[in-house]
């Protein structure tokens, strides 16, 4: 049996890979901010086989705790905005190379850094220079980590097409920014579990940087009319030059939880999509789940109520 943490076992990745772990055998701690916040992960295993623990990685003190005695670490924790300490270099730099310098200290044999497609030194969002720094971090203190850079991240509690399809329920209109022809590689957040699973076992991956993306690359619009149809809802679709949406993103930024920030609209300036120089799902016989078999199981909720779907009407 091996003994994994995993840092941001409490989000939307860290359920989906704790529970392919704990299939696998493994004992896991879910290195969470707020154990309370992780109860929902204990089922996902027997009794003790997952256990919360307290760290946060902006305190060595506790991602020491976390870790000790661990074979393998996980590192899912992100930020897609920055709020007072939980800064992008804070998080995503300083945090991750605290995780390595620890694990590599600790003895773990593995260490897996979930980073993005996008990460790049010269990214113009402070994110993709974050995470790309995040990398060279880890790399600097345990050379043999697997870096996972994954597309978005699509599944019932995403953060992309909830957004959009509560969007879509609400308004009459939906914004196509920058004209919606930035590309994305949707992939399905069960089979970035099972990769990262899989790489954890696999020890010719250490030192390896894989790019996980979906089956199929679709466009901001080809995307948005995916939503359209999977709530059954006609919207209009309306392009939004990136000048002006960063200029509401100004305001919006300002919310406690903003929808959209200017170094966002920044990241939406870039195509999502594996570049094809990394190995991917494939490379690990992963088949990816198609975008249309997974967004029908939990668009339906921003569907209005009583209306017949398409097959209930023939
Ligand atoms: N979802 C996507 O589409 C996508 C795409 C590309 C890459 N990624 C990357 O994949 C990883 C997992 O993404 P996700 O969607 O699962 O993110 P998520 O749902 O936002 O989860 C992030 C986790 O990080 C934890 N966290 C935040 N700050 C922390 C800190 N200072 N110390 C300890 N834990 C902290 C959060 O716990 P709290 O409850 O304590 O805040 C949460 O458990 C991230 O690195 C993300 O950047 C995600």
């Amino acid at each position: 049996m091996r003994n994994v943490t995993v840092f941001g076992g409490s989000g939307f990745l860290g359920r989906y890979l704790i529970s392919r772990l704990v299939k696998g055998g493994d004992r896991v701690r879910a290195a969470v901010r707020d154990p309370a916040a992780a109860s929902h992960l204990l089922p996902l295993g027997d009794v003790g086989q997952v256990q919360p623990v307290q760290a946060n990685i902006r305190n060595a003190a506790s991602v020491r705790r976390a870790v000790g005695g661990a074979d393998v670490v996980v590192n899912l924790v992100g930020l897609l905005y920055q709020r007072g300490a939980q800064s992008f270099q804070a998080v995503h730099e300083d945090g991750a190379a605290t995780i390595a310098a620890v694990a590599a200290e600790a003895g773990a044999s593995r260490l897996l850094q979930v980073s993005a497609i996008g990460a790049a030194a010269d990214a113009t969002s402070a994110y993709g220079r974050s995470k790309a720094a995040g990398e060279a971090a880890v790399r600097e203190h345990f050379p043999g980590a697997t870096i996972v850079r994954p597309s978005i991240v699509f599944g019932p509690e995403d953060g992309f097409f909830n957004l959009f399809g509560m969007l879509a329920s609400l308004s009459p209109v939906l914004p196509l920014i920058g004209g919606g022809h930035t590309r994305f590689q949707p992939v399905y957040v069960g089979d970035v579990a099972d990769g990262i699973d899989a790489l954890s076992r696999d020890p010719a991956s250490a030192g390896a940087t894989y790019e996980f993306g979906g089956g199929q690359v679709y466009s901001f619009r080809e995307l948005m009319e995916m939503v359209c149809a999977q709530t059954g809802r006609q919207r209009f679709l309306v392009p939004v030059p990136f000048a002006l949406v960063k200029f509401d993103a100004a305001f919006l930024q300002l919310w406690p939880r903003p929808l959209l920030t200017m170094d966002q609209v920044e990241l939406l300036k870039r195509d999502n999509v594996a570049d094809g120089n990394c190995p991917g799902l494939d490379d690990l016989g992963i088949a990816p789940t198609p975008l249309e078999a997974v967004l029908p199981t939990y668009m339906h909720r921003y569907r209005r109520a009583g209306r017949l779907q398409p097959t209930e009407q023939a």
